[in-house]
């Protein structure tokens, strides 16, 4: 079982380069079944999740070598349409293959995603959306068997601003004949980014950026070159670390921007913050004030920051309420953290953290990415040693911590 053992009271200081974004990539990669060619992906993360979607595409035919954080794909020899459960079971982004297979090919057969740690994730609105396209939607022993002459295009409206599904669609609608709307679209960075590297593939898409997309369909498309977005949450989950700890962090290769919402957040805990181009610098002395936090769509705060957070808010001299709107059951972490002594109580999707208890090391188990994140950050700052059990987790998402 591989473990961290971890020592808590040390203040971290220093300079770190944040990596290419998981859930950029995880975007971008699927996007080489649109059009047969060689890509060079720049600035990929060398993570487990993009090592999986490699080998799911690989499965397609794909050719994908990672080196150096640059990512060579090739996608001239395309020969199945089908995403097997094996794959798809270790990671729901596999499901994002759906939709550029049935627009380039009129037909797909992908493994439903399972469960995740913190409970059903359905993908009605991927089906809804793709079905609005023209393709027949059918579930055939726990895959979903997706067919269809030529998509067109149509008007959709999202009922929630699915990141997945927004991400699903935009690949089919760019092949589709005619114009699609989609309305209440993600506006995620890294939706934008795959929008972004659809355009410089020839696609034509208007709004990008906003929830509302306007996408005219093209007959092909042509592949390209790309450089993957810097990883707006692990740069998050470092920032939160630094100011735990009491310490300072100068940090490059992020895109401020992205941040907004949790930049804001920190200066309200207290922490001093200085925005410069691509960097961002942060110190921390005293405990952070009590803040409160709720998640939403971008640009709220993001979901994947809510666990991170929750441990920052451990050491504050008093008590945060930390609500979920995105996922109201993902407290996985909570259990966990009072293992380490930390006094937290969850009414349905909402995290009452009361802070300033000096936490004591213990043994944890990581149960997702976000909460073994949340796990580590709160031993940095426990008395004693802390083991923290099934770090594989931690590997799906971040590069070296
Ligand atoms: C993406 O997941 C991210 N993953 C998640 O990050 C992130 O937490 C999530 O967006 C929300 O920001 C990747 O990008 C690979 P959603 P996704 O579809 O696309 C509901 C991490 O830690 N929903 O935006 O699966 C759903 O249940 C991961 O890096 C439907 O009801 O998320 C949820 O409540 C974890 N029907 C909400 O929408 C659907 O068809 C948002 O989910 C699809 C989603």
């Amino acid at each position: 079982m591989d473990k961290l053992v971890i020592r808590g009271g040390r203040k971290l200081s220093g300079r770190l380069r944040v990596s290419g974004a998981k859930n950029g990539s995880l975007a971008l990669m699927p996007a080489t079944i649109l059009a047969p060619g060689v890509y060079h992906l720049s600035n990929t993360p060398n993570l487990r999740d993009v090592r999986t979607m490699s080998q799911l595409l690989g499965s397609l035919g794909i050719s994908c070598e990672l080196k150096d954080n640059e990512l060579l794909i090739d996608s001239s020899n395309i020969n199945s349409f089908e995403a097997p459960y094996e794959h798809v079971k270790k990671m729901r982004a596999s499901f994002y293959v759906l939709g550029p297979l049935v627009a380039r090919f009129g037909e797909a057969r992908v493994s439903l995603p399972g469960g995740c740690a913190w409970g059903p994730r359905p993908v009605d609105l991927h089906l809804k959306g793709l079905e609005k396209l023209g393709a027949e939607i059918q579930i055939d022993k726990g895959y979903i068997v997706a067919r269809a002459r030529k998509l067109t295009g149509a008007k959709f409206h999202l009922d929630i601003s699915s990141v997945g599904a927004t991400g699903n669609i935009l690949m089919a609608a760019v092949l589709a004949k005619g114009t699609t709307l989609l309305s209440n679209a993600a506006a995620e960075p890294e939706i934008t980014a795959l929008a972004e590297m659809l355009v410089r593939m020839g696609a034509r898409i208007d709004g990008i950026g906003t929830s509302m997309l306007e996408i005219e369909g093209v007959s092909q498309l042509k592949p390209t070159d790309h450089s993957t977005l810097p990883d707006r949450i692990e740069a998050a989950t470092y920032l939160i670390a630094t100011a735990m700890t009491g310490g300072n962090i100068e940090m490059e290769n992020v895109n401020p921007s992205h941040l907004t919402s949790v930049i804001a957040k920190l200066e309200e805990a207290g922490c001093k913050i200085d925005v410069n181009g691509s960097s961002i610098r942060l110190e921390m002395d005293g405990p952070p004030n009590p803040t409160d936090i709720v998640t939403a769509v971008y640009p709220g705060i993001p979901t994947d920051i809510q666990a991170q957070w929750t441990a920052f808010m451990l050491c504050a001299g008093g008590t945060s309420r930390i609500t979920d709107t995105v996922y109201h059951d993902r407290f996985k972490h909570v259990p966990e953290l009072q293992r380490l002594g930390a006094g937290i109580e969850v009414h349905d999707n909402v995290a009452h953290v009361a802070g300033g208890r000096q936490l004591s090391g213990a043994t944890v188990m990581s149960s997702d990415l976000r909460a073994s994140a949340s796990l580590i950050l709160a031993a940095l700052v426990a008395e004693g040693k802390t083991d923290v059990l099934r770090v594989y987790h931690l590997d799906r998402g971040y590069e070296a911590m």
